[in-house]
């Protein structure tokens, strides 16, 4: 159990447990606020980045990765600091934590104590503490039968609510953002708080997933402590939004990719919301920004890799190919190797590439898949590993480990999305040298060059993705093509630095100076 359990437990919650303040610490800015305890001498605007996974702690896809990257980019021209639910993987993996704040409860939403600690590179993190919300084994989101967990609408209205509060400057008595970073439909409703309560904070909502609104049966609604115009904003055919209330309520909101944002405004990829998102697009309030990968990615440093190479000598990718074969028990085989990094879910497109896979197989390919997700898109995909031994292999579960070194050995990525607001999985594959084949939709057509640094094909079905395959097989026995395409993938610039100076714009147009 961690001190900070020990802590919350053991003293009532309105009890500080933090040392008496030293006078030399208590600087105040020149609204009269307390500067930051943690790093007193900065003066940078301080933002809260609030999010529900993080790949530091815990992740369930692509998001986790985001919320470890984004704050640390922008480090250097904000106060940045993350909120995250106390989770189990969180209390257990901050070093130490200390109590800076009670938030009080609001209609069915409880009471909560807030700790803050730094991760190893110092990065501050504010763990909203209740364990009766959030000490549960297992994802942030669904129970271990792949249920979304009953009480989801209060958890996430409760981290939602911290939030707020803490944008008030009712959280940490000693720092108040400047601006609320809200990612996605469990902090989405922080916005709302705010408009209910009058705040004045300024709030950008990141879209990272449009299919996933956080939808809840109205029967919720006391439970969240709003009403009037707040509450509305939830209403969404019989039944409340929180994704919806974000985007009405939040002062700008964004999303992950440049195509994404067009296609969100149209009723085809808009899930039910394009008409309000194509009014906050004409309010000149929804932009995109494409998502980064962090520096860890990079082949010619990766530990995991059993040999290490880079754009120019790219000779070691043939002991990673190995390497994977082993790990999955294919055959050996020189043909060409194709890979899927993925959620098991019907977003990613994983019945096509089961449709494609015997094609692959006959012409002397073989497949290799991890990850977890949807029961029946995982047995999916097992029967595929069963139906041909040696060809496919399949580990349903996710480790960042194994998914480096497929990255790193294999020849070609799938990734048939039917959507895919920015895609992270394709960037990873390009930096290792493995060429992806994706569905031209959101973030890829942002990411992939069809022909350069990979392959695009135009509709989310079979015979385009067989197209594609094909067309990939040509390319690996051309190998100096081949090989062209895998440096200029390599050498794509992908780091966070672009899109964390997009992310600043962004905060400087509302307001926040950096
Ligand atoms: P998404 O966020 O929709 O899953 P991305 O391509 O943005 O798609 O992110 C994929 C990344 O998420 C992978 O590179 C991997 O790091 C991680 N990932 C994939 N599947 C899983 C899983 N089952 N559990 C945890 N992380 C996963
Ligand atoms: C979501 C999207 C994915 C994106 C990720 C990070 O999970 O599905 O496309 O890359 O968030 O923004």
């Amino acid at each position: 159990m961690s001190a900070v359990v020990e802590m919350s437990r053991h003293h009532p919650v309105s009890t500080p447990l933090r040392a008496p303040l030293r006078g030399a610490q208590r600087s105040r800015d020149a609204r009269g606020r307390f500067l930051s305890l943690v790093e007193p001498a900065r003066r940078a605007a301080p933002v809260l980045f609030v999010v529900s996974e993080m790949a530091d702690f815990l992740k369930a896809g692509g998001l986790g990765d985001v919320a470890a990257a984004l704050p640390r980019a922008l480090r250097h021209q904000c106060d940045m600091r993350v909120l995250i639910p106390g989770y189990p993987s969180v209390l257990a993996g901050m070093q130490f934590l200390r109590h800076v704040g009670t938030i009080a409860g609001r209609a069915g939403l409880p009471d909560c104590d807030l700790a803050l600690g730094r991760q190893a590179d110092g990065l501050p993190v504010y763990v909203l503490l209740n364990a009766a919300l959030y000490e549960r084994a297992g994802s942030p989101y669904v129970d271990a039968s792949g249920q979304a967990w009953v009480d989801n609408a209060v958890r996430f209205a409760t981290l939602s609510h911290a939030a707020a509060r803490i944008g008030a400057g009712q959280g940490d008595p000693d720092w108040q953002p400047s601006l609320l970073h809200l990612n996605d439909w469990p902090t989405a409703l922080a916005a709302a708080y705010v408009r209910a309560d009058n705040g004045d904070v300024p709030s950008v909502l990141t879209i990272h997933n449009l299919a996933y609104q956080g939808l809840f049966d109205c029967t919720h609604a006391p439970q969240l402590g709003l009403d009037g115009d707040a509450l509305d904003a939830l209403r969404f055919h019989g039944q409340l939004s929180f994704l919806q209330a974000g985007i009405n309520c939040a002062t700008r909101i964004n999303t992950v990719s440049l195509h994404y944002a067009r296609q969100i405004t149209t009723a085809a990829d808009g899930c039910g919301l394009h008409a309000l998102l194509a009014q906050r697009e004409a309010e000149g309030h929804l932009s995109g920004i494409v998502n980064g990968i962090d520096e860890s990615w990079n082949p010619s440093g990766d530990r995991h890799l059993r040999a290490t190479f880079s754009a120019q000598h790219c000779a070691g990718r043939a002991q990673n190919a190995a390497a994977v074969r082993e790990a999955f028990g294919l055959q050996y085989t020189t043909g060409p190797l194709f890979a899927v990094v993925s959620r098991l879910v019907h977003q990613k497109g994983l019945d096509l590439t089961c449709a494609v896979a015997p094609q692959i197989i006959a012409v002397g390919g073989q497949l290799v898949v991890i990850g977890s997700g949807e029961p029946a898109v995982e047995a999916q995909v097992r029967e595929l590993g069963h139906r041909y031994p040696g060809q496919v292999g399949v580990w349903i579960g996710f480790e960042e480990a194994l998914a480096r070194k497929m990255f790193g050995g294999a020849d070609f990525l799938l990734m048939p999305s039917r959507f895919e607001p920015c895609g992270l999985s394709q960037m990873y594959a390009q930096r290792f040298g493995c060429l992806p084949l994706a569905h031209a939709t959101g973030g890829l057509v942002d990411t992939v060059e069809d022909g350069v640094t990979g392959f695009l094909f135009h509709e989310a079905s079979v015979d385009a993705l067989s197209g594609c395959v094909q067309r990939a097989m040509r390319t690996f026995g051309m190998p100096t093509l081949m090989q062209a395409m895998r440096r200029a993938a390599m050498l794509t610039p992908a780091g966070w630095d672009r899109a964390g100076r997009l992310y600043l714009d962004l905060y400087q147009q509302m307001g926040v100076a950096a």
